[in-house]
């Protein structure tokens, strides 16, 4: 199976790029220390799909975010990456087809989904470039 390298160093605090990873679209983001602490201070007992911010990414990268960026209801692109600034109420993704809406741990928070957004693998091969897959 293919991978795919990421370059991180042109990714700002609080921006998300899009890329592909295995011809499915791919969300890397940059998390500011407020977005973090706002992922932080969610109870995880009132999630749908418990998870924390440290669990979906890795040890001291905690404000790299990288999800693939299909929506776990029916597979639409989520808005809120690359295009559109529509991050919805949650501050992180929003996915237009049937309205749900994902935090910025890219945890679902309302709407129809079931999951968060799914994690890939992935490893950092450098302090500025992640290989997925
Ligand atoms: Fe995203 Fe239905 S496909 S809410």
């Amino acid at each position: 199976l293919s991978t795919t390298e990421i370059d991180l160093s042109a990714i700002e605090p609080g921006q998300a790029i899009k890329a592909t990873f295995r011809k499915q679209p791919l969300f890397v983001r940059n998390l500011t220390p407020k977005e973090i602490a706002e992922a932080n201070a969610v109870s995880i007992a009132d999630l749908r799909d418990p998870q924390t911010l440290e669990e979906r990414t890795k040890t001291g990268k905690n404000n790299w975010l990288i999800t693939l960026g299909v929506c776990t209801h029916l597979g639409c692109v989520p808005l809120g990456a690359g295009e559109g600034e529509n991050k919805g109420p949650f501050g992180g993704y929003f996915c237009p087809c049937h309205g749900s809406a994902y935090d910025t741990a890219g945890r679902i928070r309302s709407g129809p989904a079931p999951q968060n957004l799914h994690v890939p693998e992935y490893t950092f091969t450098s302090d500025t470039v992640v290989t997925v897959g």
